[in-house]
């Protein structure tokens, strides 16, 4: 209501949030499963005596700096970026909420930096003793890290009491936090486990070498497949009913279900059967495969998470066409172009004609408006109302492919249901001037029904028929 809208054409702007996101996810998992891996594994190598694995873990150590350290801080800042600017009321929300935590966040970024240069730089420079300290100080740092962002995207989901008692334990306990902090640590062992083999298979030339490789990174995968199952168990069990029915609702997000467990069995089986077991079947086919199924896996998981979330980005507090619910009730009394701070500015500067002594929009005057400017102010609303979830004509969720062959008052009378027709929707937030400007857009955009299409006789006809 007082932020300006972000238009990204064709994707949507929450659409962008989910490409940054995969991305970051897929490499902040391995920061922190990688940690895990090169503590344990540097104190197994250093009490072992075992320098070529030590060699091997100097040099993963180098590969995975590169990629958690550049790549996961850049993506990391772009997820802020673009929630910031697709999602500016909800973002301000979990800042307010969760201040304190997020500088809790950026004390264990430091000590996640400092930590690993230290350790991989430490090779041969640091005793053992310190050089595994700081490995494990930066895996602590790191998994801390990882249960402070998921207390608050899973406050997201479902914010639990925090709705009633807005108070921050309230809000970073909530009913998701455990099932998503359990399946996350299990994504990040087994990610890493597949960063590792991948890497591996790539650089270690030496048969004796890679097995061990194998056969050490093996195992926490295996633990890691175990937590996203229970993990992701839990979690549906404290999904809310509305995201349960969502996901029943949405076929493709059954699919997409379906898709996650089958993959992680898949893979589960793949190691255990594979190189748990057998030396030697760490090839660099074998290992691309395997990571590109993780990948998948991980994708899926957090596009079912957002998804689910629908119609809110806060579960019952801000809804996905970035109101809060208390903010519903009065657009719905004054009106979406008196209350959008941004919308009343455009029709101000557009439309001074529309605008009264007070600075409130007259109403009585819209029907007035030639067809094109109402079609123009239409298409505006749309944008602050709608294109959180739809694209226009064409695109992500467009909206010209939901309307088909609609004609005019099927529009409009969905509009005024909106809530209604699909749960997943808030409900229309302006007044019935505005329901008709977006409904003469929509009708605008709706192409025809597709050519060629037989139907039977409808059943009314037919019995009159008779
Ligand atoms: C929070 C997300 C969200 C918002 C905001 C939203 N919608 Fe939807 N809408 C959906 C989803 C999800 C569906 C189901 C889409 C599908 O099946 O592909 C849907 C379906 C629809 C349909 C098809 C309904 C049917 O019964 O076939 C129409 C029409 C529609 N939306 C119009 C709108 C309009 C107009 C607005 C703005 C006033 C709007 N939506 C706002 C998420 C949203």
């Amino acid at each position: 209501m007082r932020y300006p809208w972000w238009y990204v054409p064709f994707l949507t702007s929450p659409m962008l949030i989910a490409v940054v996101s995969v991305i970051h996810v897929l490499l902040a998992h391995y920061a922190v499963g990688g940690g895990m891996f090169l503590a344990v594994e540097a104190y197994y190598a250093y009490r072992r005596r075992n320098a070529p694995y030590l060699e091997y873990l100097r040099k993963h150590a180098r590969f995975f700096m590169y990629v958690t350290v550049v790549f996961g801080a850049v993506t990391g800042v772009g997820i802020w970026w673009t929630i910031g600017l697709a999602s500016p009321l909800a973002t301000e929300v979990l800042i307010r909420t969760f201040v304190f935590a997020w500088a809790t966040e950026w004390v264990t970024f430091v000590v996640e930096l400092v930590t690993v240069f230290l350790f991989a730089y430490g090779f041969g420079r640091t005793a053992p003793r310190w050089h595994v300290a700081f490995a494990a100080a930066y895996a602590a740092a790191a998994w801390l890290s990882l249960v402070i962002i998921t207390a608050i995207t899973a406050f997201m989901l479902n914010p639990g009491r925090w709705i009633e008692t807005p108070t921050f334990a309230a809000a970073f306990f909530n009913p998701q936090f455990l099932p998503q902090v359990i399946s996350r640590t299990g994504g990040a062992l087994m990610l890493c486990t597949l960063y590792v083999y991948l890497h591996t298979s790539f650089t270690v030339n030496d048969a004796d070498l890679r097995d061990l490789v194998q056969r050490r990174s093996t195992r926490p995968a295996l633990l890691g497949a175990v937590l996203i199952c229970l993990g992701g168990l839990w979690w549906y069990a404290a999904l809310p009913a509305s995201s349960k029915a969502a996901l029943a609702a949405a076929s493709v997000l059954n699919l997409m279900m379906v898709g996650i467990f089958a993959l992680t069995v898949v893979v589960f089986f793949a190691l255990y059967v594979g190189p748990a077991s057998h030396p030697g079947w760490l090839t660099p086919g074998f290992s691309l495969l395997l990571f590109l199924c993780g990948l998948a896996a991980f994708s899926t998981g957090e596009f079912i998470r957002e998804a689910v979330r629908k119609p809110y980005i806060v579960y019952n507090f801000v809804t996905g066409n970035q109101l809060t619910i208390h903010d519903t009730k009065h657009v719905r009394r004054e009106g979406v172009l008196n209350s959008y701070r941004w919308l009343h500015t455009y029709v101000r500067q557009h439309y001074p004609e529309l605008i009264d002594s007070n600075g409130r929009v007259l109403y009585e005057k819209l029907p007035e408006l030639a067809v094109k400017d109402r079609i123009e102010l239409g298409r505006a609303i749309f944008l602050y109302c709608c294109n959180n979830c739809h694209a226009e004509a064409r695109g992500y969720s467009a909206v010209g492919y939901l309307i088909h062959g609609w004609n005019r008052d099927m529009i409009l009378r969905t509009i005024h249901h909106l809530h209604e027709a699909d749960f997943f929707m808030p409900p229309w937030p302006g007044n019935a001037a505005e329901a008709e400007l977006l409904a003469d857009y929509l009708y605008s955009i709706a192409p025809e029904k597709p050519r060629g299409m037989l139907f039977g006789v409808p059943k009314e006809e037919e019995s009159n028929e008779r």
